[in-house]
């Protein structure tokens, strides 16, 4: 079958041939896939920054984003039948660590976690996949053209959860009901943050540098949320400065992460979902920002990947945003194009963009 591969040595995309993948326990499933997004870590894989190819090999098959549909399932499998729509999560934990002992693959502490298409297991972009039961999770047949936004979706609901909980756990009564909360970045995590935030009740801010009128600011429109145009007004203006109870952080350039908490009301939280470039060494006020997080007992935390319940909640939030907001999702998919197309699907870069995706049929 064919797939599409890095070449780990050269950096160099390639077309490859592998054997198709056959059903090897009674829990796996096999699965067509249909469409995969392209990611900003993708990129990242292909420029050497992140990622690692399967033990032993130097290719690694990219795609971590992916909807598809069953064509053969175990004789033990019971959540699926042919048919179906699926989508295969991303990541498996050490297994040995106390976090994957309690089933919480996303916070593995080992080194040794896996990921598919991303550290050391291949990825979506081939003509058929196969994995356990365990790891996939049924999508409803309206996700046929944009389930792959499931994944990014995952992100954002895992490090929104988090701040809630955080919230929850130390300010008595606090509830997201007409809190404001802004997110930085309007890439697809950003967006679909806006629209997990929306639906938690949040008075919702989204930011971006490009123009009022493009199709990111019309997408936070639709969800009744507002658009700031950071080209327009700096995060330091009194009408923004100190208003947000609540800052997602999805642009992942190291600078925004620290200037964008000049945003946060006093005992507010921002979650940062973004890897910036590691390269940056930029000057911070780093008293500045301690004086304050101490002063107005605010909290910065990480998040990254998810669980098999926030793939869940993202297949039902996505629902319910598609019954609320008639087509977003599909808003978001900027580009299509034929999986033969990939070399332009993966070096493209331009903030009008918000998803791309390879077709696979
Ligand atoms: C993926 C996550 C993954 C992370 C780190 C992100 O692009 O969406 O699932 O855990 O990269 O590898």
């Amino acid at each position: 079958m064919k797939a599409i591969a890095v070449n780990q040595d050269t950096g160099e995309l390639e077309y490859i041939d592998l054997p198709e993948p056959q059903i090897q326990t009674p829990y796996e499933v096999k699965l067509k896939v249909l469409e995969v997004g392209v990611c900003g870590t993708d990129q990242e894989i292909i420029e050497h920054k992140i990622g690692k190819a399967p033990p032993g090999e130097k290719m690694l098959v990219l795609g971590h984003e992916m909807i598809s549909e069953v064509i053969e399932v175990g004789s033990k499998v019971t959540t699926l039948k042919k048919g179906d729509l699926a989508i295969v999560t991303v990541r498996r934990g050490c297994g040995k660590c106390p976090f994957c002992l309690k089933g919480c693959f996303d916070y593995c502490s080992g080194i040794e976690y896996i990921e598919r298409g991303i550290r050391c297991l291949s990825g979506f972009n081939a003509e058929y996949v196969v994995d356990d039961e365990a790891f996939i999770v049924k999508a409803p047949e309206s996700f046929r053209h944009f389930g792959f936004l499931v994944e990014p979706m995952t992100i954002s609901e895992k490090a929104i959860e988090e701040l809630i909980r955080i919230q929850k756990g130390r300010i008595p009564g606090w509830s997201p009901n007409g809190k404001k909360a802004v997110v930085i970045g309007l890439g697809p995590i950003g967006l679909l943050a806006c629209m997990v935030l929306t639906l938690r009740g949040f008075k919702v801010y989204g930011q971006d540098i490009v123009s009022n009128d493009s199709i990111k600011a019309k997408i936070v429109h639709q969800m009744g949320g507002i658009y700031i145009n950071g080209k327009e007004i700096r995060y330091s203006d009194p009408t923004l400065a100190g208003q947000f109870d609540v800052i997602v952080e999805a642009a992942g350039i190291a600078a925004i992460c620290f200037q964008c908490l000049d945003l946060l009301a006093p005992n507010g939280v921002c979650a940062y979902t973004g890897i910036p470039n590691l390269q940056t060494n930029s000057p911070l006020p780093a008293g500045k920002i301690i004086k304050r997080l101490v002063l107005k007992n605010q909290i910065l935390f990480g998040s990254v990947n998810a669980s098999k319940h926030h793939w869940e909640k993202a297949i039902q939030d996505l629902e319910s945003a598609e019954k609320k907001w008639k087509g977003i999702a599909n808003k978001m998919i900027t580009t299509r194009m034929p999986y033969t197309n990939f070399k332009g699907a993966f070096t493209r870069r331009s903030q009008k963009d918000i998803k791309i995706v390879l077709s696979w049929v």
